[in-house]
């Protein structure tokens, strides 16, 4: 037996087999998730990976169940247009459960210095990730993005973002509503995440766009105004 994951403020007893218990499972399911971030090679694969075990970890759990059938009958609120239930919040990690409504999408946003990683749990879901273009220089609010990433994801499908790269994302649900067990290491603070929306202003080249970002919470009703939307790059279009 060894001691685990003090950093994340979960301490449990580590065994060789699958945990027994779901705070054992919640720590090492986070612990293979934050090495994922320090580990040499493809730092995308490695998130993924760390985002399914930890996922294979808890689904076991009447826990983790519970959690998900709240989630999967949850609705939007005003303040709130899309779900957020989560299982582990520390300085170290935040992972839960994110739900997409039908119809439904998150605009632009970035994770300040974060790794991420999220796996579909059911439902599909379309992502987009973008990255600031290196060499664009700010004009005020205005930004230059890069799309790194444009692809639906079914079940079982997953996502990563590391600092600097595919760090930005949205996302829309396909069909019918998506939830998704999301996990993000060095989560940022409330106050460092910005919002991208973009502008009609032609971009630098056809795989980018210029976007205003903003400090801005979207809104339920913000999101309703704004409806519809085109082909890329403008999905996510103010
Ligand atoms: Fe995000």
């Amino acid at each position: 037996m060894r001691k685990i994951l003090t950093q994340t403020g979960l301490v449990g007893d580590a065994c060789s087999e699958q945990p027994r218990t779901w705070g054992l499972a919640l720590a090492e399911g986070a612990a293979v998730f934050l090495a994922a971030v320090n580990t040499a090679g493809d730092v995308f694969s490695k998130l993924e990976q760390g985002v399914c075990t930890l996922y294979d970890h808890l689904a076991r759990f009447g826990e983790f169940q519970d959690v998900l059938a709240v989630a999967a009958g949850s609705q939007p609120s005003a303040v709130q247009p899309w779900g957020w239930h989560p299982l582990v919040e520390t300085e170290a990690l935040r992972a839960g459960l994110l739900v997409v409504y039908r119809f439904g999408r998150i605009p632009l946003h970035d994770h300040p210095g974060a790794h991420g990683a999220q796996r579909v749990i059911a439902g599909r879901v379309r992502i987009q990730q973008f990255e600031e273009q290196p060499r664009s220089k700010p004009s005020g609010s205005l930004r230059s993005l890069k799309l790194a990433v444009d692809r639906e994801l079914a079940e079982g499908g997953t996502a990563s973002f590391a600092p600097g790269k595919r760090n930005i994302h949205g996302l829309e649900t396909v069909w019918p509503r998506a939830v998704l067990l999301t996990a993000t290491a060095l989560p940022h603070r409330e106050g460092e995440r910005a919002w991208y929306y973009p502008v009609p202003l032609r971009p630098p080249d056809r795989s980018s766009i210029l976007v205003n970002r903003v400090c801005r919470r979207p809104s339920v009703d913000h999101l309703k105004a704004k409806r519809g939307w085109d082909s890329t790059p403008a999905f996510f279009k103010e």
